[in-house]
């Protein structure tokens, strides 16, 4: 398998309103939809369907958002030989609203997901890339990426938490958002010009080798090394809802590097990606094919 994602399956309850609730406001839900979610299943969904062989290391519990989550995955091409039904454990769920702006915010209750052990994160050699996440345990990545000697480690720290930093000396690529890097640089607040993104990044540079990708939204997104950066710019899209789409741009950039293309073009085919899944409602539905990011691509 080329792309070995090690991470969260949540089973999304998506609820659609005008303008995302205020703290202490009450608002009318539109609609109710349950959908196939969570980071890492996010991010496998948009790998397999970019054309990668993908595998899946997760865990989910013995319920029926559980079975939903592995159906999913099997549609959109993941090898599911690793994710491991607990007994006694709920699968994670995530309670998301959504505003017509396409905006959301998002609640993680992340069951299963805390239980993915180191154990179930071995024997991963052979792997060209390996991807994680936040949603589950530190320590378990720590495993993998040790262990994944000669792959090419990506880490997408998100959510944001401090003991994530514990994993920045073993990653090559670390991706995040503004939010999430100004709390890893312990700035008060995102930085806006594209020269404060890149000082702040580069505080997060441990070694000439690795790279530090930021996200930023509709405007694109930018790469920065100890020695330079490469900017890619956002692409227009007709936004329906923007969950997920930076597990797009995680899961495709994972794809493209696994097949030895250029950081720069696996920069660009991320970034059409993540365009693209904004379009569509949900998270793992709404990964783009390979067909169609050539397409946005031209
Ligand atoms: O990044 C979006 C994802 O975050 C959602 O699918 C939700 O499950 C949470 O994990």
């Amino acid at each position: 398998m080329s792309v070995c994602v090690i991470g969260s399956l949540n089973l999304d309850i998506v609820c659609r309103v005008h303008a995302l609730p205020a703290p202490g406001e009450t608002v009318a839900g539109l609609s109710v939809s349950r959908v196939p979610g969570g980071k890492g299943g996010n991010q496998a969904a948009a790998a397999a369907r970019c054309g990668a062989p993908t595998a899946m290391v997760a865990a989910i519990g013995q319920d029926e958002a559980g079975e939903i989550m592995l159906a999913s995955l099997k549609d959109a091409g993941v090898d599911t030989g690793r994710v491991v039904a607990l007994p006694g454990e709920p699968t994670g769920q995530a309670f998301i609203w959504v505003s017509d702006a396409g905006e959301n915010s998002i609640v993680v209750a992340g069951g299963a997901n805390h239980r993915l052990t180191p154990d179930q994160a071995s024997d991963l050699a052979g792997r060209k890339v390996l991807l994680g996440q936040l949603e589950t345990p530190v320590a378990t990545l720590q495993a993998a990426f040790a262990r994944g000697g000669g792959a090419i480690r990506i880490l997408n720290a998100a959510p944001a938490l401090d003991e994530g930093r514990a994993l920045l000396p073993l990653t090559d690529i670390l991706i995040v958002n503004e939010t999430e890097l100004a709390r890893y640089a312990d700035l008060a607040a995102p930085p806006e010009a594209l020269e404060d993104i890149a000082v702040a990044a580069r505080t997060l540079i441990g070694r000439d080798d690795q790279t530090v990708i930021v996200t930023l939204g509709k405007a694109g997104a930018v790469a920065v090394r100890r020695a330079g950066l490469h900017r890619v710019e956002g692409r227009p899209a007709k936004v329906v809802d923007t969950t997920g789409a930076g597990d797009c741009f995680c899961g495709v950039l994972a794809a493209r590097l696994s097949e030895g293309a250029s950081l720069e073009e696996a920069m660009a085919w991320a970034n059409a990606a993540a365009g693209l899944s904004t379009e569509k409602p949900g998270a793992a539905p709404s990964m783009p094919t390979r067909a169609e990011i050539a397409a946005r691509l031209g």
